[in-house]
């Protein structure tokens, strides 16, 4: 048995050092319900609306949906939202079984909107909601939704719609001696074997699929997670696989490719430089997405459209195909990116503000070996001067990876080890894995096995799989006596030697089972209610983290919890921020990083970042320091590697990439007011805090297939340096806006594609003209030690020689924001003033911040002096231009930042 193990363990130490391992993951052709679906041949739909059993409401409408061919009825529901939105629904009426519908991920019940009928005839109904249509047609089956009489989505066009009812096995059913022939089943339709495991489908097949194009088109984007491209690819058979979405943990996951990994947001935008349509397609079982733009269309057509003339407007049509449970569509109209972005947010919830600290920056390692380590590293980092707000424990802390214990002779005055780290202004952050380790006594297993919390195998037995302790089984999160069992876990009795200074990452929750299929748990383990893993599966991550955000909440229910998830799903920025998991010391791993964050962003999930320098290996001095360099401008910024790698503390390296490093953490921490501001109106808006270049600039067609760039807000535009060696870089900057260089304050003229020069010490970052950017420009160790820090403010002037931004101050920590205990202050600058007014003029802050310096970019020349202008009267300022007159500087104006005030330039 011993040696068993060992392999084992060798199997995956092995697979850990190379690269994916390809086998243990299933392509579309190896699952029977993706193969069954993606085997519909178009244009023969077998699904027809009966409008004779139309009833209409002023909120929407139930018709019955037939699958003609086999005599099977679902109800389909269609309810007009507000802000131009569309859900749609659907169940099979008398099934066999009940299936799964996603509960607990909407926030609040969406508000509906008013409906009402234009045309209603045997064969189509016609509905009309504000600007919106939409068109039902009986036969064969279609919707079309329309804005403002422009068709921009089309459910089931292709004709690819399929809700397979519930069935009796056919074996278990006398068939007539005189009864046709039938097509024989796919073989995997009532049990699937993959590689030595069994799946037994119970209920048998119950797979759900459906088409949607959307006319007018020119990409689709989101459905995270993915380590691609933001701009989704065509697929199909022959050529890619669909895009996967089933949390899986997979060891060393491939760049450029369309495999499932971590995380699972299934809401996919279609954008034209018209329209931006998304669609949410909420739904927890395994899903396959395949894509069709029409820009890839095959050669032929192309031929004949050229021929003949013909236009074809562009369109993009996608398939979604899921193993079970019920159509639970959203449809938002739009019509421009940010609109379809916040109708999702406020579906599926915003992040609420973060804490301060944990947008600075997080020093990890699998793993600091003992207490001493994590001392001198600080130490180290504070001799070397860089900054770090966040000290982090992997798996090697616990005894034995017991969670919510500590390794006594490592680890054995947690409690001190932490009042050291605030002592300083830092906090801890700890992991916390969902398996549990099988070991007699342990208070937690005991706990499981004797509540009866443990999931359970088709037969009724706690399940047992292998994770990181060895034999390990899996609490039931689904069942709310052990979501709050749990939950109390975290409590400052129950986890003793945690402070309340200590935070938590949430690994291994897709859930990652070593030796399960796909490395994850059987489908058919039985959950709460009766539910199969397969019906839940993309839940138990989310599950997890709601877990964690209420256990820290309790303990503290003033103090805005922090944590750090690995499986997610929609809804899952509500409660914790991300990251992408187990990437590479390589430069396409560097590169993926922008566009999976990116991705993650538009889909609700802001507060993303990706282990800097690569997970796996070694990365050489460039491709860490260019590492730094862009992984500034991501939300969630930390350093973490594997165990069998070397030490990379940016203290270990050369003085001058020590310098280099340097200089990137303090730029972020410079910048911490502006990310700071950006996630508090995230969570007023649901606007995404950073934002692809087609999000900002949809009428632009340059910018559709551009993903190695981040706009923060809409003040900062970073591009990631990826190649060894780069002398230059190409950027695009947006035409009609000036753009200053973050560094050298160059001013730019936006006007496409340009080639910048970059040296070592930079990567190209602007701000835009026409913004002012909040800065904190005074050195510290930690944000904490920021918090009464003086203001900067970069007025980068845009054409008109005008600017505007915002600044957002409060306590950085707790809910008092909540009770008006802030401050929001808007700024513009016109006519060479720069004016300072409170938004909200109900709610203030008692900030000991005050303004330190104005610096405007892009100022004219021949300004000798300025004016503040506050309640108390006015006060002359000096002013003075830099060498070489790229910047003008009003210094120490010293009114604090709770007063309204004006600066005159003159
Ligand atoms: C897998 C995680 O992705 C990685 O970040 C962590 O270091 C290891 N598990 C060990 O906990």
């Amino acid at each position: 048995m011993a040696l068993v193990i060992r392999l084992f363990l060798l199997g995956i130490l092995v697979s850990v050092i190379t690269s994916v391992d390809r086998n243990n993951f299933k392509t579309c052709e190896q699952s029977s319900f993706c193969r069954r679906l993606r085997k519909i041949e178009p244009g023969h739909s077998k699904f027809e609306l009966d409008l004779d059993t139309l009833t209409v409401t002023e909120n929407g409408l139930d018709v019955t949906l037939k699958n003609i061919e086999d005599d099977a009825s679902f109800k389909l529901t269609l309810t007009a939202l507000a802000d131009d939105r569309f859900h749609l629904f659907a169940d099979e009426i008398n099934g066999l079984h009940k299936r799964h519908r996603v509960e607990g991920i909407i926030e609040n019940a969406p508000q509906v909107g008013k409906l009402t009928v234009q045309t209603r005839n045997k064969q189509m109904v016609v509905v009309q909601s504000g600007e919106n249509k939409a068109t039902l047609t009986a036969s064969p089956f279609t919707i079309e939704f329309a804005r403002k009489d422009k068709v921009v989505a089309v459910i089931n066009a292709r004709g690819l719609f399929m809700m397979e009812h519930f069935r009796r096995k056919p074996a278990d059913e006398p068939v007539p001696e005189d009864a046709p022939a039938k097509t024989p089943e796919d073989p995997g339709s009532w049990e699937e074997n993959f590689k030595s495991h069994h799946d037994s489908k119970p209920r048998g097949p119950e797979a759900l699929g459906m088409d949607i194009s959307f006319p007018g088109a020119q990409r689709a984007y989101g459905i995270p997670e993915h380590a691609d491209s933001l701009a989704l690819r065509t697929t199909g058979p022959g050529g890619l696989d669909p895009y996967r979405l089933y949390n899986l943990d997979v060891f060393e996951y491939e760049v450029d490719s369309t495999m499932a990994i971590y995380g699972s947001v299934p809401v996919l935008y279609a954008h034209g430089e018209d329209n931006t349509v998304g669609v949410y397609w909420q739904n927890a079982a395994e899903t396959w997405v395949d894509v069709v733009n029409s820009k890839d269309g095959d050669v032929v057509s192309s031929i004949v459209k050229l021929v003949s003339g013909s236009k074809t407007e562009e369109k993009v049509d996608v398939h979604f195909m899921s193993e079970s449970g019920v159509l639970d569509l959203y449809i938002l109209m739009g019509p421009t990116p940010s609109a379809a972005v916040k109708q999702y947010a406020s579906l599926t919830g915003v992040a609420p503000l973060p804490q301060l600290f944990s947008l600075g920056y997080h020093q990890c390692r699998w793993n600091y070996n003992d207490e001493e380590d994590v001392r001198s590293v600080v130490e180290k980092l504070d001799e070397n001067d860089f900054p770090v707000d966040v000290v982090w424990l992997d798996i090697e802390y616990t005894e034995g990876k017991k969670y919510f214990t500590w390794d006594n002779i490592k680890f054995g005055h947690p409690e001190a080890m932490q009042h050291n780290l605030t002592a300083t202004g830092r906090k801890l952050v700890g992991i916390i894995d969902p398996h549990v380790k099988r070991e007699s006594g342990y208070f937690l297993h005991e706990d499981c096995l004797n509540n009866d919390y443990y999931v359970k195998t088709k037969d009724g037995n706690v399940y047992e799989g292998w994770c990181w302790p060895g034999s390990s089984s899996y609490p039931d999160f689904f069942d709310p006596k052990v979501f709050n069992y749990y939950a109390n876990l975290y409590s400052l009795e129950n986890f003793k030697g945690s402070t309340d200074q200590m935070y938590i990452w949430n690994d291994m929750n897709e859930p990652s089972v070593f030796n399960g299929p796909e490395i994850t748990m059987p489908k058919d383990l039985l959950h709460y209610g009766g539910w199969e893993h397969r019906h839940v599966h993309n839940l138990y991550g989310i599950y997890y983290s709601m877990i964690t955000f209420k256990g820290l909440l309790a303990r503290n229910a003033n103090k805005r919890p922090f944590q750090l998830t690995r499986a997610h799903y929609a809804g899952s920025q509500r409660y914790t921020a991300m990251w992408t998991g187990d990437n590479a010391a390589e430069w396409s791993h560097l590169a993926a990083s922008y566009p999976m964050c990116l991705s993650e962003a538009i889909a609700g999930i802001s507060f993303c970042g990706a282990d800097i320098g690569g997970f796996f290996n070694n990365p050489d001095p460039e491709l860490l320091t260019r590492w730094y360099q862009a992984a500034i401008w991501l939300p969630f910024f930390r350093q973490h590697a594997h165990i069998d790698t070397k030490r990379r503390e940016p203290y270990l390296y050369s003085t001058e990439i020590q310098a280099r490093i340097r200089s990137a953490l303090k730029l972020r921490y410079a910048h911490l007011p502006l990310w700071y501001t950006e996630f508090y109106e995230h969570e007023r808006s649901g606007e995404p805090v950073i934002r692809p270049l087609y999000y900002s600039y949809p009428k632009d067609k340059e910018v559709v297939d551009i993903d190695n760039q981040v706009l923060l807000g809409t003040s900062v535009l970073a591009q990631v340096v990826s190649e060894a060696g780069a002398s230059s870089a190409q950027v695009y900057l947006p035409p009609n806006e000036i753009w200053y260089d973050i560094l050298d304050f160059k001013a730019y003229q936006g006007n496409g594609h340009i080639t910048v020069p970059v040296n070592a010490d930079k990567i190209p970052a602007f701000y835009r003209g026409g913004s002012i950017v909040p800065r904190m420009d005074r050195p510290r160790r930690a944000s904490t030690l920021m918090h009464d820090d003086p203001y900067t403010l970069y007025v980068n002037l845009d054409g008109n020689k005008s600017a505007k931004g915002t600044l957002y101050i409060d306590d950085y920590e707790s809910y008092g924001y909540r009770k008006k205990k802030y401050l929001y202050v808007q700024f513009i600058y016109a006519s060479n003033k720069l004016t300072a007014t409170k938004i909200d003029k109900d709610a203030d802050y008692p900030t000991l911040s005050w303004l330190e310096r104005v610096v405007v970019l892009g100022a004219p020349k021949g300004f000798t002096s300025a004016v503040l202008t506050t309640k108390a009267g006015d006060t002359k300022l000096p002013v003075s231009y830099d060498a070489e007159g790229r910047s003008l500087t009003v210094r120490k104006p010293g009114v604090s930042m709770r007063e309204e005030f004006t600066i005159t330039l003159h």
